[in-house]
Parts: C-alpha cells; sequence; structure tokens
C-alpha cells in the first residue's frame, strides 16, 4: 500500500506526489530538512525539532506558507493517515526553495516554497544496541555552516558510504584532528569519567538527541565538558556513542578497528540510553520498548 505524504498543501499517495525538474532543491540542495521521531502517534521533542527549522529558515531566508503549527499538524495528520499511531515511527520535513529557472541567486519574490513531508515506520537497532557498532574516521570535508540542517548533504553522503564501504555503522567526521560528529549522529566520548563532545557551534549540527542528552547528563550527575575529544585520544576513551532521532544512544564498540576501552557498551553510555528511553517512552505514556 502507497503511503500518503503531504506535498505544497494536499495529502497525495506517495506515487502521485511530483516535484518540478526546476526544484532548487534538487539543481541546489537549496532547502532544509528535519527528521522527528514518533511514539505512539506523538512527536518527540517537536518544541525543539520546531525551533531548530525556524533558525534554519531565517538563516537562509527561506519564507513557507506554513507555520510551525501548521507543520505539526501536517506531521500528526500523517501519522494518522498512514495509521502510525502505535509504536515507532519517523516524520520526515523538507522545505525548499520551490521552482524557478536556474539561476544561482534567489528566484523572483513570490516564488512558492516547496513544502514536503512524509511518515513512515521506524524499527529500533536494538541488536546494534547490545553489542555497539564499529565506526571509522573521515575528513570533515564539509562546509562551515554545518549547525543548518540543510538538504546539501553531500559531505554525509560520501561519509556514510565510506563507513559502508568498511562495514561500518557510521564515520566520524575529523576536524584538524577534532571529532567534530558523525555523518547523520553527534558523538560523545568519555574521558577520566567526564562526558566530552564537540561545543555547539557553525561545525556540527545541533542534534536535538545531543541536547536531551546533555540535559540528561547533567540529571543524572555525569560530568560533562564540551569540548571534542582529539584523534590522539582515542586510546583514552572509556566508552563512546553516538545519538541523534533515528540512533537514539547507541554504544561505540571500535574507531577504526580498534576498540573502545573494553569494546562492549559502557556503563555511562547505556545510564544514558536508559535515560533517553524513559524519556521517549514515558513523555508519551507509552511502555518500555
Ligand atoms: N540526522 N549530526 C548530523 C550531521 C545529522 O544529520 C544529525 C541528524 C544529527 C543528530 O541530530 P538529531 O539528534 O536532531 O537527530 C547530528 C538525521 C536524523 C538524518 O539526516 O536522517
Amino acid at each position: 500500500m502507497s503511503s500518503v505524504v503531504y506535498l505544497n498543501g494536499e495529502y497525495l499517495p506517495r506515487s502521485e506526489a511530483k516535484l518540478s525538474v526546476d526544484e532548487r532543491g534538487f539543481f541546489f540542495g537549496d532547502g532544509v530538512y528535519e527528521v522527528t521521531r514518533a511514539v505512539d502517534g506523538h512527536l518527540f521533542e517537536s518544541g525543539r525539532h520546531m525551533r531548530r527549522l525556524a533558525r534554519g529558515l531565517k538563516e537562509l531566508r527561506l519564507t513557507p506558507s506554513v507555520s510551525l503549527e501548521e507543520i505539526e499538524a501536517i506531521s500528526l495528520e500523517l501519522l494518522r493517515r498512514n495509521d502510525i499511531t502505535s509504536g515507532e515511527g519517523t516524520v520526515y520535513l523538507q522545505i525548499t526553495r520551490g521552482a524557478a529557472p536556474r539561476t544561482h541567486h534567489f528566484p523572483p519574490a513570490g516564488t512558492p516554497c516547496t513544502v514536503f513531508l512524509s511518515a513512515g515506520r521506524f524499527t529500533l537497532p536494538t541488536d546494534k544496541r547490545a553489542t555497539g557498532v564499529a565506526v571509522v574516521t573521515y575528513p570533515d570535508i564539509r562546509w562551515s555552516r554545518c549547525d543548518i540542517k540543510t538538504v546539501n548533504l553531500l559531505g554525509a553522503v560520501m561519509a556514510k558510504q565510506y563507513a559502508t564501504d568498511h562495514g561500518a555503522f557510521e564515520s566520524l567526521f575529523v576536524k584538524e584532528s577534532a571529532v567534530t560528529e558523525g555523518s547523520h549522529t553527534n558523538v560523545f566520548g568519555v574521558i577520566d569519567g567526564e562526558l566530552r563532545t564537540y561545543p555547539s557551534s557553525n561545525l556540527i549540527l545541533p542534534g536535538i538527541t545531543r541536547d536531551v542528552v546533555l540535559e540528561l547528563a547533567r540529571e543524572i550527575g555525569v560530568p560533562v565538558n564540551e569540548t571534542p575529544f582529539h584523534i590522539h585520544h582515542i586510546p583514552d576513551l572509556q566508552e563512546s556513542f553516538l545519538t541523534g532521532t533515528t540512533t537514539d544512544v547507541m554504544p561505540i564498540a571500535s574507531i577504526d578497528g580498534k576498540a573502545v576501552g573494553d569494546g562492549k557498551p559502557g556503563k555511562v553510555t547505556m545510564a544514558l540510553y536508559d535515560a533517553l528511553a524513559a524519556r521517549l517512552y514515558v513523555a508519551v505514556g507509552a511502555g518500555r520498548r
């Protein structure tokens, strides 16, 4: 059965949703996106996602005709229409500068933004979490506005493919020897009992899961130090993990083939995963998975 998507004001079967070849998302990757988790038909941390989206729209001077409240309502409606009102799902949103003859500068005023949303079921990566995942390092070849969640994702695509080619779950970007983030995740390390992660800046995406995990760490008394760990710190890592909407807290078992700590999911990592899971499921009144 074809899923139902939302495109520019209409709910349509996915197979009937069509875009112009003059779409600026296609020509330039000129747009932003969000991926939001849904549990039992409720959106997780929707307010934070909407604030990040609003900031991205402002930075890129995109002015869609739908409001943030309407986007939330469309997201919930898509979950309903696709029968994802129980269990795990995700909602994908993309807003681009619309369709217009190809010019690098903005199209004429009044060109409507393209607004697309879809919803899908999501399978938890439970097996991977039990063992932890292998990751590899990759040079951070991206631009210097990684804080904007743009659909221009070529750096992430190349990095993730490198991981796939090497049988790894994720690539960690490295910039001037510092580990910045993953291709679609943020990354944390534990050194001397302290939680380390790249500080929020123009060089990483301010992940919603990253934010929640930092809050949870403070709540459960894990010392937090928002400074990066570097390549030369890898042998000193007691634990390391990834965070993201489709990853939750994912233990890292090895980096470039070398075990992190004892190569098993660490105590701090799993305490943070449990705290996140409690938020995810308790927030929506669902049972623990
Ligand atoms: N990616 N860093 C990057 C570069 C990302 O693309 C993502 C999310 C994250 C984690 O952010 P959050 O916790 O808000 O999901 C960090 C999404 C899930 C994706 O591209 O599919």
